[in-house]
């Protein structure tokens, strides 16, 4: 690679691990798996290595990642919360032995082998032998203090054992989510209609970040702690500590062992690696540690990690097999999934016989033909994926595929908008996955919260009871005695759900239509301005576009929802059931009086509400929240932690800055 090749490259790879860094560490929600991110991350610092004139204290290879979430209070960590160095090669853990004893000569080292929890790191602080706070590891400086969260998990004692616990010290960990609990919790996911979890480490994340510490409380986390900090511990080595620690109440690691050699290392290696199925959490490899206090501080640390330690992490489990054929799955929002049958293989303890092939650029990137032999992983994702192709062993029987042009389920053309990955379905009122798709949004529970099952909706369409949300208020209790499993309360109970939801207010049914773009804020934004279905109904392009924060890809959807004919129906139906098609006067006089058209910015971090709380207030007042500073912003709605550059801003612009109570004052006062 040329110089300037490589420096693209370095570019390119900062940028790639910046967006996998965010999906991962703040929305919970990767999309590639942790080898890759490795891969990804390893050829980045080889590169940097390589020139060093191109170095940057922003690069993704300077950070540990970062979870922090704007909505908890960030506290700075006593000591900084160090990740480790990380391999997926043997040969590498043989260096690291190599390095120590060459370090230490004529040392008697002893190495203690941990398994690597699969979950989300926290740091745990006793002061006199009582729980005070729980911290994430954030950006490895501070974090996110989650200790009324942490409180619920049943295996983290908040009081200690015994007297002899030293005054003050932190206690490292992993929060985890074990698998029965992870399938049970899905499982209600789904029938609740909620996004699932792709596995256990992000539906421990996600929880964690849970602002109603109720709700943790009824998942069943668990923790394993590892790593004790602090001035006056009982031991002078980690082992030692660790079994004090299980003493004074602690989970601590229950699979560890103290090895001698790089031989006995290796044995646990390799007996985890095929036993790891049979824990009841995930494992992503194996930590070896420097057992002695001296010699930890002797060996000391690199930038990033401890010298001694190592992370030695376990390959994905592949799998290679036949692929039969390619189905089309059409999702409910018309999205199109191509979806591989394969020959079944055993992979990670279940037998696969489909794997996800994502799109068709996935398809033509990997030049995936029918009848080859491809490798199948587990990654983070709850289906399968094809990785790879076997190219040695395609035969003249292989194929190349062919992309289906129409629509599987209804033989409409499929479109491709630009800049998007899917193939859609653009027949939204008559493909019938779709039609189930926008049923299951409308009764959705911030929509129009009626209760009804995935399989009820999947039931009252294929018997044709219903064709569209309209329907759903001609339905009758007989109608629904007609459907499995249904008796008379069931029955009863589904047709008082949907009679109440005609008391939900009208922002919630503008979101409830399910029109492309208008989620939750931008229906209360529009509702609040145009009053009701009719003047939206009758609203230009133009007219929508005034609206502000309102943008013409939103505005040319809501016109064009409005010049389907099918829709018009729909919303006739809605209007002779009864359902609230315009903002009552209560609504309108508090949208009116209060906040008048004001511009909100909020920043920083609150004590009463959360910013999704704070924005939904000032809309429902009939301000209106933007993201950043402007001359245009009437307030400030400032919390904790504002950012120097924002304060600078309204200083300059002279905008008044508000706190929570002062702004709570204007709404309530
Ligand atoms: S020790 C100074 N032990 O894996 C390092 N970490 O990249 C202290 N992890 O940051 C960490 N199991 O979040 C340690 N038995 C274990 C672990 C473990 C999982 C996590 C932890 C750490 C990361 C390493």
């Amino acid at each position: 690679m040329s110089k300037d090749k490589e420096k693209r490259r370095i570019e390119q790879l900062r940028e790639l691990l910046h967006h996998h860094n965010h999906l991962y560490y703040v929305l919970a929600q990767p999309e590639i798996s942790d080898f890759e991110y490795d891969q990804l991350l390893k050829e980045l610092i080889e590169l940097e290595e390589k020139n060093p004139d191109f170095t940057d204290a922003n690069s993704p290879s300077q950070r540990v990642g970062n979870d922090i979430n704007k909505e908890f209070e960030q506290v700075k960590h006593k000591y900084p919360m160090l990740s480790l160095g990380n391999t997926y090669s043997k040969e590498e853990v043989t260096d690291f032995e190599a390095r120590i004893k060459k370090a230490l000569p004529n040392e008697n080292i002893e190495f203690i082998c941990e398994l690597k929890y699969d979950g989300v790191a926290i740091g745990l602080t006793y002061k006199n032998g009582i729980l005070t706070q729980a911290v994430t590891r954030g950006d490895g400086v501070q974090g996110d203090d989650v200790t009324s969260n942490v409180k619920t998990i049943k295996s983290i004692p908040l009081k200690l054992n015994k007297t002899s616990v030293p005054d003050e010290f932190e206690i490292r960990g992993e929060i985890l989510f074990p698998h029965d609990g992870f399938l049970k919790l899905n499982k209600e996911r789904e029938q609740n209609g909620d996004p699932l979890f792709a596995n256990p480490r992000n539906a421990a994340a996600g929880t964690l970040k849970i602002q109603k510490s109720s709700i943790v409380a009824k998942r069943p986390l668990d923790c394993f702690l590892y790593f004790i900090l602090g001035e006056n511990l009982p031991h002078h080595s980690h082992y030692e500590n660790l079994r004090e620690a299980k003493n004074w109440g602690f989970k601590v690691p229950e699979h560890i062992k103290k090895c001698k050699n790089i031989d006995e290392i290796f044995e646990f290696i390799n007996y985890w690696d095929t036993e790891r199925k049979n824990l009841p959490f995930d494992i992503d490899g194996v930590v070896i540690k420097v057992n002695s206090y001296k010699q930890q501080r002797d060996l000391g640390f690199t930038a990033k990690s401890p010298r001694w330690a190592i992370a030695y992490k376990f390959q994905a489990e592949q799998a290679k097999t036949k692929l039969l054929s390619i189905d089309y799955q059409v999702g409910r929002t018309g999205a199109i999934t191509p979806v591989a049958n394969l020959e079944p293989v055993l992979l990670a303890g279940t037998t696969v016989k489909r794997a996800s092939l994502h799109n068709s650029d996935q398809i033509n990137m990997l030049d995936v033909r029918i009848n080859d032999y491809v490798f199948v992983e587990k990654g983070g994702e709850i289906i399968p994926k094809i990785v790879g192709v076997d190219k040695d062993l395609r035969t003249p029987e292989s194929k190349a595929v062919e992309y289906i042009k129409k629509c599987p389920e209804c033989g409409t053309e499929l479109v491709r908008v630009e800049g998007e990955a899917k193939h859609y379905c653009p027949n939204e009122t008559g493909c019938p996955p779709q039609i189930k798709g926008r049923i299951e949004h409308f009764i959705s529970r911030r929509a129009m919260n009626i209760g009804a099952a995935e399989a009820t909706v999947e039931a009252l369409v294929d018997k044709k009871l219903i064709q569209d949300v309209g329907d759903l208020y001609f339905l009758t209790k007989e109608d629904v005695l007609t459907l499995e499993r249904f008796a008379e309360k069931s029955a009863n109970n589904l047709i008082k759900s949907i009679e109440d939801s005609k008391n939900v207010p009208f922002p919630r049914v503008l979101y409830a239509l399910g029109i492309r773009y208008v989620g939750e804020t931008v229906a209360k934004t529009i509702a609040a301005e145009m009053k009701s279905i009719e003047d939206i109904k009758n609203a230009s392009v133009e007219q929508l576009t005034d609206i502000h924060e309102i943008g013409e890809r939103i505005a040319e959807s809501i016109v064009n929802y409005f010049n389907n004919d099918k829709n018009l129906k729909i919303i006739d139906k809605l209007k002779i059931s009864g359902i609230n098609l315009e903002i009552t006067e209560d609504e309108e006089v508090a949208a009116e009086n209060k906040l008048n058209g004001q511009t909100f910015v909020i920043s920083g971090t609150f004590e009463k509400h959360s910013r999704d709380e704070l924005k939904e207030l000032i809309v429902k007042f009939g301000g209106k929240n933007t993201g950043s500073i402007s001359s245009k912003t009437n307030y400030l709605l400032a919390g904790e932690n504002i950012g120097p550059s924002k304060l600078e801003k309204v200083k300059k612009l002279n905008i008044p800055m508000i706190t929570e109570d002062e702004f709570i004052q204007m709404i309530e006062g």
